[in-house]
């Protein structure tokens, strides 16, 4: 190589890393170094803007927006004011933003993409709920992992997932969103999402940074109501609505998002004691903290802030690093820290952390390593991901009733009916939030069980139909109870059937977010038509769509099978058909109690001891019960039938006294004629402590795979971690005495033994 050349060859391989790495950091030292170096370089502004994240405006592609918001957004980009986009996704879209930031800014600091990958990107999980419902920890990864390779070809870098919240209450519409009443089951399961999510490395093209959500005690909205103000005291606070965060962190989480409720009077946006004093100091949380969309400026609602400026300033000081839409850190934050009343080391603390995750992501290394055409061509809607999707959504169903095993199905000649507006639905299988999905993606019921068995005949009428008019994320839905068209003609079809499936449920929209409900029967006429139904051929297997635990006190006394296929995403039809015909044995248990009455909420397993315990059998008024229904629920927490049958023998419970560990042994056996898989769950009661605790806490489960006529031995081991508690000033505490040990196939058939420890 001459001179000549080799001056050439320098230019283009400087050109082309100042390319690659925008804002020229040092790449060879340790990621907090970079960080600094970066810092070092940034004005008040610029390390703002990282803590500024605005919602996409426009096509990117198109022409350049002139007026209103989105010039706003596109000049802040420009001036290194803003650090992170959501709702802006494909790969052209994102490139031509990022372009934008790295090109045109000062420092060419690249944005992070965020998105809400709840359940999938295009191709559809089931719903987080139903997954729960599947309690198998590796096939719920394996759905996070698919979901970030997926998000990721489409250039998002960040997922606003997994919703961690616990909640006992159905009326709450976004319980489809999370993993049910349990704090161990959510804890495990929110694990097993961000390690999907995030995988082993963070900066492989892949994998997504993940967000544990909503921080804190957003599940407990009073009366189920979305947004509305949460009251709870601390022992709850730490003992059920914490554990899972706390596991997120030990997950390795990159982000946590703020809750747009209040806690015992203080908004979780602007709480020092939830954001500054637990997660960033007792728990050493080093991603950063999101608020949730405009919940800065919520604050003002809320009576806690008078104004914008006043809740820029309690939100950062309570440690919120990064304003999700409300433009409050961007218009105020500058004149708060010149003010005085903001301390710099808490903008460059903010801006730091948000920073080192775009480092993490890979992002300073190539901004537009998200962004190949080739790649998104490929994986988005790819085929590849259709067996692992349909399992986990076989997986997710819970037989819920199945009397005189008239399920599985015969596969020979036999006439069936299927009724209902939801079995011919293509996009509400799909759920709430999936928003980049297409509406119509999803495989039909009436389809797959079609294309399922020739030899059977399927005759299908829809019946009324469920939902009048536009079904949008964005729009109230109007549930039909008036117009009857198809209802006899639905009532007819069934006369002559050998059996009748029924799919009836709640619309994919009428959960998720701000779709509460007080009414948790089968909305618009179905519960009609189901008894109608009824009278003409009892034969019935009710298919459920839903998205929350409904009330079926009718179903459960008069039909016969009842199947709980929740909303299960891109193939929910043939996953369905599958369990209906026996080739998958079904294995889901609940991941929260099923009411019988609405006014039981809220309704959960794991309720303290009253003074007064109720005892049906006993003829006393003056205890905690109801006069009009019975305390239990229909179908308790952990409840799913399976074709075959399971003995458990051998159940013994031995203790270690120098290490305070229990063993828990068992022998399960497959009892029935069908190979299947089953659940076995272990819980714990605590006789006295220094404060009252649950009835029945579960501790481990395992799920086991049970060939027809074998055994298998199952041991559990629980230790002092297992058997302690959070007292109301948040210390742990573990003490000794008496527990009762439970075990079981759900929560409320167990055996137990009593030990001392
Ligand atoms: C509001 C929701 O509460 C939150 O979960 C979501 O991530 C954001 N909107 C962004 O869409």
């Amino acid at each position: 190589m001459n001179f000549k050349h080799f001056i050439y060859m320098s230019i283009a391989i400087l050109i082309l890393s100042c390319q690659q790495n925008p804002a020229n950091i040092n790449s060879s030292k340790t990621i907090d170094a970079q960080v600094q170096e970066l810092l070092a370089k940034m004005t008040l502004e610029e390390k703002i803007g990282q803590m500024n994240q605005y919602s996409g405006f426009m096509d990117f592609t198109g022409p350049e927006p002139d007026k209103g918001q989105a010039a706003t957004k596109l000049d802040h980009i420009k001036k290194g004011w803003v650090g992170s986009m959501l709702n802006v996704h494909g790969v052209e879209n994102v490139r031509a933003v990022q372009k934008i930031a790295v090109e045109e800014s000062r420092l060419g600091i690249p944005l992070v993409f965020g998105f809400d990958v709840i359940h999938g990107y295009k191709t559809i999980s089931p719903i987080p709920l139903a997954e729960a419902a599947s309690w198998n920890l590796e096939a719920i990864k394996r759905s996070a992992e698919i979901a970030a390779e997926e998000a990721s070809a489409a250039g998002i870098n960040w997922t606003f997932a997994p919703m961690v919240d616990i909640s006992r209450d159905a009326r709450w519409g976004r319980v489809m969103e999370g993993a049910g009443e349990d704090p161990f089951l959510g804890s495990q399961i929110a694990k097993a999402r961000i390690n999907g999510f995030q995988g082993e490395d963070l900066a492989a093209s892949h994998t997504i940074a993940a967000t544990a959500k909503h921080f804190a005690g957003y599940g407990f909205a009073e009366a189920g109501r979305d947004y509305n103000t949460v009251d709870v005291g601390t022992t709850t606070l730490y003992n059920v609505i914490l554990p899972p965060f706390e596991a997120s962190l030990e997950a390795d989480v990159k982000s946590v998002m703020s809750a747009f409720n209040v806690l015992n009077g203080i908004p979780a946006t602007g709480d020092q004691f939830l954001l500054r004093n637990i997660l960033k100091d007792q728990w050493d949380f080093q991603g950063f903290v999101v608020s949730d969309w405009d919940s800065v400026g919520e604050m003002v609602n809320h009576g806690y802030a008078e104004d914008g400026r006043d809740a820029a300033k309690k939100s950062v000081l309570a440690g919120t690093d990064m304003d999700m839409e409300s433009y409050h850190f961007i218009e105020e934050l500058a004149s708060l820290v010149e003010a005085g009343e903001v301390d710099e080391d808490l903008i460059d603390d903010a801006a730091r952390r948000v920073l080192k995750v775009k480092f993490e992501l890979g992002l300073f290394e190539d901004p537009y390593k998200y962004l190949s055409k080739d790649r998104e061509n490929e994986l988005v809607y790819s085929p590849k991901f259709k067996d692992e999707v349909s399992d986990i959504a076989r997986r997710s169903i819970v037989l819920l009733k199945n009397d005189n095993n008239i399920l599985p199905l015969k596969k020979s000649n036999r006439k069936i009916a299927i009724i209902g507006d939801l079995a011919q639905d293509k996009t509400s299988p799909l759920g709430s939030w999936r928003i980049a999905a297409d509406d119509g993606t999803a495989e039909p019921l009436v389809e797959a069980m079609q294309a399922y068995e020739a030899n059977n005949t399927i005759n299908y009428t829809a019946g009324p139909q469920l939902i009048i008019g536009e079904t949008k994320f964005v729009k109230e839905l109007k549930v039909n109870t008036t117009d009857r068209s198809g209802f006899d003609e639905a009532v007819k079809s069934s006369k002559n059937a050998d059996v009748v499936i029924m799919n009836l449920g709640e619309h994919g929209l009428q959960s998720g977010e701000a779709r509460s409900r007080t009414r948790l029967g089968l909305p618009g006429l179905q519960q009609e038509l189901l008894e109608a139904v009824y009278k003409v051929n009892p034969n019935i297997v009710l298919v459920l769509q839903n998205g929350r635990p409904l009330t079926l006190n009718w179903a459960e006394k008069n039909i016969p099978a009842i199947v709980e296929a929740w909303q299960l995403g891109s193939f929910s039809g043939s996953a369905i058909a599958q369990v209906l015909y026996g080739d998958y044995n079904p294995s889901g248990k609940l991941p929260m109690s099923f009411p019988r009455h609405v006014g039981q909420l809220p309704l959960y397993y794991n309720h303290l001891s009253t003074g007064r315990p109720n005892d049906p059998n006993q003829n006393d008024v003056f205890r905690s019960h109801y006069t009009d229904e019975l305390n239990t629920p229909l179908y308790p927490f952990g409840f799913g039938l399976s074709y075959t049958n399971f003995t458990y023998n051998n159940f013994k419970v031995t203790t270690q006294t120098s290490s305070n560990a229990i063993e828990v042994t068992v022998n399960v056996e497959n009892s029935g004629d069908m190979d299947g898989t089953e659940t076995v769950q272990v819980y714990i009661r605590d006789l006295v402590a220094q404060i009252s605790r649950p009835v029945k806490e579960l501790k481990a489960f395992q799920q086991v795979k049970i060939k027809a006529g074998e055994k298998v031995n199952l041991t559990f081991t629980l230790t002092e971690e297992d058997l302690g508690y959070y007292l109301p000033n948040g210390d742990w505490i573990f003490e000794s005495g008496e527990f009762e040990i439970f075990l079981g196939s759900n929560s409320q058939d167990t055996s137990s033994k009593l030990i001392e420890l």
